[in-house]
């Protein structure tokens, strides 16, 4: 009897710790392909901020190559796993817009924010159906103002307003949620 007790707590800690570690290797595949898309739109940002600090010359490129970039990136990606951008308060609303899900994490995170508690590493990672989804906050910066803060320059709220008639993603300040990346990983 105590034997067999002993035997089966034994293998709900193993199976336990089998199913963390199976996490812990979601949660990094994850990550690694949020840097992907990060990195991709940051570097050519930066490039086009560094050329016209302004910022139209970077808007006209986003406009044009925000969703290109996203999907050159997801083509390099195994097909089980993808990666998104979105938003509570979107630009884009073809391709950016939150799912149920989507909105509830990014209004954990905006709690986390309001109580000091979300930092450079947090992470939430929510199962939906056989996708493991791992999503990373998007906290506005300094460099983000021009296009998604209170006071744009006219010219950018004009380039805005001609790309995205329906732009919901101005008002924001320095320190707030602006979006998250979002990988989704298939059981595979
Ligand atoms: C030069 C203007 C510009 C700057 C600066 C900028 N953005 Fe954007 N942002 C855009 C445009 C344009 C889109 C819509 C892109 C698209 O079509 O997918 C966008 C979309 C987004 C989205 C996707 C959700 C949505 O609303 O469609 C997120 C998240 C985002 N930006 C975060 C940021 C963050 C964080 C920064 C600062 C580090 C930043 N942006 C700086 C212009 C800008």
């Amino acid at each position: 009897m105590r034997r067999s007790f002993i035997a089966v707590a034994a293998l709900a800690a193993f199976s336990m710790t089998l199913h963390a570690a199976d996490m812990d290797s979601t949660k990094a595949e994850g990550i690694k392909y949020i840097k992907m898309l990060g990195k991709a739109l940051k570097t050519e940002m930066k490039a086009h901020m560094k050329k016209d600090p302004s910022g139209l010359e970077a808007l006209a490129f986003c406009s044009g190559s925000a969703d290109k970039i996203t999907n050159e990136v997801n083509a390099k990606l195994p097909e089980y796993a993808k990666v998104r951008r979105t938003a509570l308060k979107v630009r884009n609303d073809k391709v950016n817009v939150p799912d149920a899900t989507d909105k509830k994490v990014m209004e954990k995170f905006e709690q986390e924010i309001a109580q000091k508690k979300l930092n450079k590493k947090t992470i939430e990672i929510v199962k939906v159906g056989d996708t493991t989804r791992v999503y990373k906050p998007l906290v506005t910066k300094k460099v983000c103002l021009k296009c998604h803060g209170t006071n744009l320059s006219p010219k950018i709220a004009e380039a805005i307003k001609s790309a995205y008639p329906n732009d919901k993603a101005t008002g924001f300040k320095e320190g707030s949620l602006r979006g998250v990346i979002v990988a989704e990983i298939k059981k595979h």
